[in-house]
Order: C-alpha cells, then structure tokens, then sequence
C-alpha cells in the first residue's frame, strides 16, 4: 500500500449544479486529504493536454465542448491509494450504470455529464497534477487525523 496523490475536478456540471460542496464532503468524510484546490476554468489547450488519451475518438469534439462550458474545481486529493478509493468512490464512468452509494451513482444519470474527474492510474495522476498545479500551490500539510483513520503500515 502507498500513499498516493490523485487529481479530482469537479466538472461543469457539478459547479453548475451547486454540488462542489456535497462532492468535496464525500472525498472528506472518506478521511482522504485535499491538499491543493483551484476554481478555474478550462480551455480548448488544456483539454486537449488533460484528454490527451482521447483527443482522436469520436466522442473527445463533445467532450471538449462540455469540459469548457464553465468553471471546474480542482483537487489534488492525497491518502493511502487514493487513485483507485477515488475511482470506486466516483462509481462507472456512465452514471446510468454507477452503484447508489457513488457520487456519479447517487447525483447523475448521463455518461457525459458524470460530474467527477480522477486519474486513473500513477501515471495519469502525476501528468495530471503538473497540467493543473504549480508546485506552490500544493499545500502538503501531514493529516493531523491520520493516527484514527488507518494504520502507518497502509502508509
Ligand atoms: P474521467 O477521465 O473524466 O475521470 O472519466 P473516466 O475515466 O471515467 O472516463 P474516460 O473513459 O476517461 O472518458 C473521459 C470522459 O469522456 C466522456 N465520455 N464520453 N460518448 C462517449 O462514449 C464517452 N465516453 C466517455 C465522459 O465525460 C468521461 O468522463
Ligand atoms: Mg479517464
């Protein structure tokens, strides 16, 4: 087990839709840290750097529009295997098919608008983090808690 980083944004929708609050309360009650946060608002060149995976696919021109159509909240969310406790906290990248208990699972019902971004892998959120973060903005204070919520050996 490790302790890992992994970039979150709250897409469009969620801003939109007034749920940054419910979404980051989901990533704290987990116990997980935000250890850096942003509101900014995407462009076309860094769409295209973040989605680099998929800027040939058919569906990466909607995608595009959608990831720019407003402000998103970035994250970096630190804890032991944050990458995929985030993923599984997200549910199915389509929220028809997200379990109830998931965020996308519990506040959605479209495949694209999925309110939710994390890395999916180390490699994706190392890339991820330097696309969205200055060093500087990177506020890694030891989580104080951290004796209550696992043990040093999940570290
Ligand atoms: P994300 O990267 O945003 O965290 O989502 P994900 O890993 O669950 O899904 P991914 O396969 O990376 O797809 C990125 C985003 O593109 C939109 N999408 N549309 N029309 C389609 O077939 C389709 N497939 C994916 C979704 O907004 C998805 O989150
Ligand atoms: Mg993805």
């Amino acid at each position: 087990m490790a302790l890992e980083r992994t970039l979150i944004l709250v897409k469009p929708d969620g801003v939109q839709r007034r749920l940054v609050g419910r979404i980051v309360s989901r990533i704290e009650d987990k116990g997980l840290s935000i250890i850096g946060m942003k509101m900014l608002q995407v462009t076309p060149e860094l769409s295209k750097q973040h989605y680099a995976e998929h800027v040939a696919k058919p569906f990466y021109k909607d995608l595009e529009a959608f990831i720019t159509s407003g402000p998103v909240v970035a994250m970096i969310v630190e804890g032991p295997e944050a990458i995929t406790v985030m993923r599984t906290l997200m549910g199915k990248t389509n929220s028809r098919e997200s379990a109830p208990g998931t965020i996308r699972g519990d506040l959605g019902a479209s495949r694209q608008m999925n309110l939710i971004h994390g890395s999916d892998g180390p490699e994706a959120a190392a890339r991820e983090i330097t696309t969205y973060f200055k060093a500087n903005e990177i506020v890694a204070a030891p989580n104080a808690l951290a004796d209550h919520l696992w043990a040093k050996d999940e570290e």
